[in-house]
């Protein structure tokens, strides 16, 4: 019986002492390495930055022509089934209940949805897309590059998906969810993890010096 418990608790402490090195390396991994996106990790590192883009009449614009308001962005694209609507609903939302709330503070806030597939977002597309969730809301696309140099500056992830079978303009684009409010000096102030309720943004967004 004695024999048979000694034989039994070896491996097991061993096997505790493997899982304990492999929980300890990972919260170490977590901690040292932030991964961009994550919404957990992105406070102590730069974001945002400048940017030359085309809004949604045509016209180029950087991002000093948003300097003195804050800048409340979403990177996505108009194609998104789900992610991208959700959240620019929120969006949307949050601006509604602070422009009853506090309309002379919702007038300092200027909405911006990015796209992330400047291949399929035309202005024109940006336009019609844009005005379903907020009448302020700005849509910006660009060159490949410019998209490319706008996302990285926000540490935005994004990578073209497409499917077996599919036809050349039927893929999907893999793209992480965060809503960043930039300062009106066009510094990074907070961000919003997706599925943050309109409710909660438009406190935050509220308590904006
Ligand atoms: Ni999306």
């Amino acid at each position: 019986m004695a024999k048979n418990k000694n034989t039994f608790l070896g491996p097991v402490v061993a096997l505790s002492v493997v899982i304990l090195m492999v929980v300890a390396f990972l919260a170490a991994r977590q901690h040292f390495g932030p991964k961009p996106g994550d919404p957990g990790t992105v406070t102590n590192i730069s974001i945002g930055g400048p940017f030359s883009l085309t809004d949604q009449d045509g016209n180029a614009v950087t991002d000093k022509d948003f300097q003195g308001k804050y800048l409340l962005v979403y990177f996505g694209y108009t194609y998104c089934p789900d992610v991208c609507p959700t959240s620019l609903s929120a969006i949307g939302r949050a601006m509604e209940i602070l422009e009853a709330q506090a309309p002379e503070k919702a007038k300092r806030i200027q909405p911006a949805f990015i796209t992330i597939d400047p291949e399929r977002d035309t202005p024109a597309l940006m336009k019609s897309y844009v005005k379903n969730f907020h009448p302020r809301m700005v849509g910006l696309t660009g060159t490949v590059d410019q998209i490319a140099a706008a996302a990285k500056a926000y540490r935005v992830y994004f990578s073209k998906v497409v499917e077996k079978g599919a036809k050349p303009a039927g893929y999907l684009m893999d793209h992480s969810s965060i809503t960043y409010v930039m300062g009106p000096n066009g510094k990074f102030v907070t961000h919003f993890g997706h599925g943050t309720t309109p409710e909660a943004m438009a406190e935050k967004l509220a308590a904006l010096k």
